[in-house]
């Protein structure tokens, strides 16, 4: 949304105010629909949105990814609510700090974007419990998500909760606010179906319930076909061209285009092409959709104990536009940006008229909207994921690479097509910072062998039930008493420890010592641990830590899975045989030793017990708590804390819990991966054989300049010492681009004119290179203009190679914080190969400078 057009929408949201003030007719203030698209003060709109979840990153950043959605080329934010960090426990809300949902919508309106509030409040998302609070589990005759009373109530009363308090700060665009659509229920599709009769009453009763709130704005509910009107249904996906909503007078709206993939413990990441995800947008608008909703467009992180699953990771990065510590991805980014512009050039044609379809050849086909005589727009796609393809439309030739698809605004100019990525990459790296992380002390979590529980049952209890998810932990402690007689204390077999366990991890101590760990999937939760123990005469002490990593957040009725040790547990190989002990007595111990004094509490260091590490250094040791302090790094790139030396625990800084940690390395093939042909994550894999999560994101906000207090709980054994503050940031930028072909019709113009609107083209191309505003160009690592090969980092020169190439990029480039050189022959001496269609490569190294030697060159890196 342009400056002006950010003017007039704060001006139209200020006369709605007034209107409402003097009980002036509302009907321009509120948000309809048609078949075509949504319509905001009687206006038909194509809306391009992208979602940021607000707990997912901290207040202070709000702004800066806002910005930055705007200037890719957003007009909304679409955000899920998140009914248990609103609502912990019953009665008592909580919208504070990273929860304050008003400030963050606040921050939208002021930037002039609209938003999306998708209230769920079941929301999946990966989130704990699915946006659940757990104690719902606990409502009497409760059952989640269907035609059930206890829980309809609790979910009608927190939707009228949420809806009061935006309406009571004017958030709706009935009010004058940003909200111009409101989610119920989250892809309720399924289970409706499944669940027969009550899903339906209760899908029905939903929807119902939603539009009673009078928000003034419509209702969306996604992936449910039965979507009662007046709710518009509506498509999440990879691709949803294929979409159409149930109703004729409905618009088609994407949320959740899917711009990646979440990322589990132990697996792989997943990264989705941008070409990709630009053709399914481009195939998507062509079609007749007016809404699409990047999930994710800033993914973020999952502070705290916020991660769904079980087993998702800390960070929720999702290979978003903008990453999880709240920098630009490119090329994702900018390819987005250039597509939403030329998007935007054709709105007015798209939301006027159908397309007209006609076929080009085999695989390919024009979508031409023509609202009124001598306008028109049309997209050009080719999906053959093979071959590139050239077309003859309108009299002219156009071509098309494989799996892609151009946006012509006037008809005749190319503004973009999807597979052609002008941007630069940027490669963001973890660098070393100068926060050195001293005084290291530890403190021995005695928990295994401590007796002070009271808790004690006959049989094995599960785990929820008893934690009611305050912790991650629970202990299963029993003891078994060996005869002396036993033929294993004299030469005999070992006898083996089996622990059944339902999720979703345990570690296993014998007589205090850790014997071993086993864990259990996202999927198959279920899984067993067994060892051969060395038990002594007389009598051993079993302790089993159960760990729950994340509560699940999707499923038939997930609120009835059990996670813990339900058994059973045994001991095989005894003189008699198999000793079952599930249904012995069992005392539980509800979270840690260090939990229960509050280890990571600023205040902790008071606390008696904490060992200096040059001393005593618990390297390897299991259940420990280390801690140790460290000034804020100086500049202002995002932190990550450097947690490859340790195993799985949890992570704090100043006392707040930056979330669970696991180095685990990821299993998966990662093959590398072409942008053509359907997507799925599976398909796209990174990372493998490196654990699935190194970095933790340190919030910079949550630091102070002096002594912050690091403190780690480590559930296995690890190295402290080599933890590490890093900061993120970009190492090296690559941009690639072609000269123009006369038979290609792009690069051309100058200007398009399009229905009012001027939108400037690049007359020849022009290769861009950044790096960070606090970075210059230090170095040209690669420069050929001609026909060089490979990609980004893997640059080699081909047959056809200028040889002043690098030292014209240098002569530009160096010591600049971006630079752009335009190609032509002229500019490299003379044509290097006459008659071949030339590219130009060039990788470049990114360095610091400092804030107070600007003009220098000095290196932090
Ligand atoms: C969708 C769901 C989202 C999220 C996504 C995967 O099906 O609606 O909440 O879980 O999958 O990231």
């Amino acid at each position: 949304m342009g400056c002006n057009n950010l003017v007039k929408m704060n001006f139209l949201m200020f006369l709605c105010v007034l209107m409402l003030l003097f009980n002036v007719e509302l009907m321009n203030c509120s948000v309809s629909y048609d078949r075509k698209s949504l319509l905001i003060n009687g206006q038909r709109k194509i809306i391009i949105s992208g979602s940021i979840h607000y707990p997912r990153s901290t207040p202070e950043m709000w702004e800066d990814l806002i910005m930055k959605a705007k200037k890719g080329g957003l007009d909304a934010i679409d955000t899920y609510v998140f009914w248990n960090v609103h609502e912990p426990s019953p009665g008592n809300y909580n919208f504070e700090g990273r929860n304050d949902l008003v400030r963050f919508l606040k921050i939208v309106q002021k930037a002039g974007l609209y938003a999306h509030l998708r209230l769920g409040p079941y929301v999946c998302a990966e989130w704990n419990f699915g946006g659940f609070p757990v104690w719902l589990k606990y409502v009497p005759g409760i059952s989640f998500r269907t035609d059930n009373e206890p829980f309809k109530r609790a979910m009608q009363g927190f939707t009228e909760k949420v809806v009061s308090l935006l309406k009571s700060h004017n958030l709706y665009q009935s009010q004058g606010g940003p909200i111009i659509l409101s989610q119920i229920e989250n892809e309720y599709g399924n289970l409706r179906s499944h669940l027969g009769q009550e899903g339906y009453n209760y899908m029905s009763w939903a929807a119902k319930m939603a539009v009673s709130t009078q928000t003034g704005v419509p209702w969306t509910m996604c992936k449910d076909i039965e979507t009662p009107d007046p709710v518009i249904n509506t498509c999440n996906g990879f691709y949803c061209h294929q979409f159409t909503p149930n109703r004729p007078y409905k618009p088609k709206l994407w949320t959740e285009a899917w711009s990646g993939w979440f990322t589990e413990f132990g697996k792989s990441s997943s990264q989705r092409p941008v070409q990709d995800l630009a053709f399914a947008v481009a195939r998507f608008i062509q079609a007749g959709g007016s809404l699409v909703n990047y999930y994710m467009y800033h993914g973020g992180t999952n502070f705290g104990r916020t991660a769904g699953g079980p087993f998702i990771t800390t960070s929720y990065d999702y290979d978003a536009p903008i990453d999880e510590y709240g920098l630009i991805r490119q090329q994702k980014y900018g390819h987005l940006k250039e597509l939403h512009k030329a998007i935007k050039l054709c709105e007015s044609a798209l939301v006027s008229a159908d397309p007209i379809v006609t076929e080009l050849g085999p695989k390919q086909q024009a979508h031409v909207f023509y609202p009124v005589k001598g306008s028109c727009a049309a997209f050009l796609a080719n999906y053959d994921p093979e071959s590139g393809a050239k077309v003859l439309f309108n009299n002219k030739h156009y071509n098309l690479p494989p799996w892609s698809i151009s946006i012509l605004p006037d008809c005749k100019n190319v503004a973009f097509n999807t597979a052609k990525v002008g941007e630069q990459t940027s490669h963001m790296v973890m660098m070393p910072s100068n926060a050195n992380i001293h005084q290291w002390e530890s403190y021995n979590d005695l928990s295994a062998v401590d007796d002070s529980s009271t808790m004690s049952a006959f049989g094995l209890l599960e785990q929820i039930n008893v934690t009611r998810d305050s912790t991650d932990y629970l202990w299963y402690k029993t003891s078994v008493r060996v005869k002396p007689s036993e033929s294993f204390l004299h030469g005999g077999k070992l006898p083996t420890l089996i622990v059944e366990s339902t999720g979703d991890a345990v570690h296993a101590f014998i007589n205090g010592q850790l014997i071993g760990s086993a864990f259990g999937g996202r999927k198959a939760r279920r899984f067993s641990f067994s060892k051969k123990v060395n038990l002594k005469s007389g009598r051993n002490k079993i302790a089993l830590l159960s760990v729950a990593v994340g509560l699940p957040n999707v499923g038939k009725h997930y609120e009835n899975w059990n996670t813990g040790i339900l058994g059973p547990v045994v001991l095989e190989g005894l003189d008699k045989g198999r000793l079952d002990l599930s249904k012995k007595k069992w005392t539980y111990q509800v979270g840690l030793k260090g939990e229960s004094m509050n280890l990571a509490s600023p205040n902790s260091a008071s606390i008696v017990g904490w060992m200096d590490s040059k001393i005593v250094l618990p390297k390897r040791q299991p259940l420990v708590w280390h801690k140790a302090y460290f000034d804020a790094p100086e500049g202002n790139e995002p932190l990550g804390v450097d947690m490859h030396s340790m195993g799985k625990g949890q992570v704090w800084i100043n006392g707040v819990s930056i979330g669970r940690y696991w180095t685990t390395v990821s299993q998966g093939q990662c093959n590398g991966c072409s942008y053509t042909g359907r997507f799925q994550p599976l398909k796209c894999q990174v990372g493998c054989g490196k654990p699935s999560q190194r970095w933790y994101h340190v919030p910079r906000a949550w630091l102070k300049p002096r002594r912050n207090l690091l403190v780690v709980f480590e559930e296995m054994g690890g190295d402290p010492t080599k933890i590490s503050i890093k900061k993120r940031s970009v190492s090296t930028v690559c941009a690639q681009i072609s000269e123009y072909h006369p038979s290609i019709k792009s690069w051309k113009l100058d200007t398009v004119e399009s229905y009012g609107r001027t939108q400037e083209f690049r007359t020849r191309p022009k290769l861009h290179l950044q790096c960070a505003s606090n970075q210059y160009i230090s170095s040209i690592k690669f420069a050929s203009f001609g026909t060089p090969l490979g990609t980004c980092g893997r640059f080699e020169q081909g047959k056809c190679h200028a040889p002043t190439s690098n030292s014209v990029i240098q002569k530009r480039c160096i010591g600049k914080q971006r630079c752009a050189v335009v190609i032509t022959n002229s500019n490299f001496g003379r044509d290097p190969c006459p008659n071949v269609l030339k590219r130009l490569s060039v990788e470049a190294v990114c360095s610091f400078r400092t804030s107070t030697h600007a003009n220098q060159t000095i290196i932090h890196n």
